[in-house]
């Protein structure tokens, strides 16, 4: 019977899908070279993945590239992914936005980033400000807990500027004020989260957004998911029963 619900009506088709793009450090193990050639092969994975989710009519898709806590790596592997995004920006940025597709950032991205990959960053952003086909969030210097308490800060502001009373202050102020609210364009809430390298947990990714997110959990690292397993996921996604608390 589930079956039956195929792709094709688009009716479970997730609006929005977020990846954790990890394990990129255990396939260059397995594979006998650096951590940083584990990174590069990550976004050659991750470019499939964007045309992919495109072809497939997905609305946003958003990719987990740099925690708040990954500053804690070596400053030669931090160093190496920030390089590795200016590349990815050099090379992809026309043909994306040839696509229609938009970039935002979800995080930080203006603090501890070195200035090549702001320049970058700010690029990809202007570039495709008016392309309204798939909306590519990058996650980079993102941590949720930091999103969340830039969230209460700008709203004690409100407050304290008497824009705002205490008891006006509601779920959806709260989701517009975080880094995928209003700024970003308000990017809807995740249908589907998705971890590779057999890793189940969030380390700090979409706390408040995933309160009725999917979850999906692989155990291919990062570099080997291929477009075949994200459909494949999809589609066993597009079979589940959401109820959202209601029966
Ligand atoms: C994910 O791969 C990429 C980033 C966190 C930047 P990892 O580098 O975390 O890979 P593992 O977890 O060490 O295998
Ligand atoms: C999460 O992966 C962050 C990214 C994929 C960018 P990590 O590898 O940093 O997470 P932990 O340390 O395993 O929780
Ligand atoms: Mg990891």
């Amino acid at each position: 019977m589930l079956n039956g619900r195929i792709m094709g009506e688009n009716r479970s088709m997730p609006r929005h899908v977020a990846v954790i793009m990890d394990g990129n450090g255990r396939w260059a193990q397995k594979n006998g070279v650096s951590r940083l050639t584990g990174h590069n092969q990550g976004m050659l994975a991750m470019k499939e993945i964007i045309k992919k989710a495109d072809v497939m009519g997905i609305k946003y898709l958003t990719v987990y590239a740099f925690s708040t806590e990954n500053w804690k790596r070596s400053q030669e592997e931090v160093g190496g992914i920030f390089n590795l995004l200016v590349k990815f920006v050099g090379s992809e940025l026309a043909e994306l936005d040839e696509n229609n597709v938009r970039v935002h950032i979800l995080g930080e991205y203006r603090e501890k980033v070195p200035a090549a990959a702001i320049v970058s960053i700010e690029k990809a952003i202007e570039t495709t400000a008016d392309n309204d086909g798939l909306q590519f969030n990058i996650a980079l210097n993102y941590g949720s807990r930091a999103e969340i308490t830039r969230a209460v800060k700008r709203i004690c502001r409100l407050v304290e500027n008497g824009d705002l009373k205490p008891e006006e202050v509601n779920e959806e102020i709260i989701s517009e004020t975080l880094y995928t609210g209003s700024e970003n364009g308000n990017i809807p809430d995740p249908d589907l989260i998705i971890r590779t390298s057999g890793e189940e947990r969030l380390s700090n990714f979409l706390l408040w957004q995933a309160a009725y997110s999917e979850f999906a959990f692989t155990d291919t690292l990062w570099p080997d998911f291929t477009p075949e397993e994200f459909e494949s996921i999809i589609e066993e996604f597009s079979a589940r029963g959401r109820r959202f608390g209601g029966r």
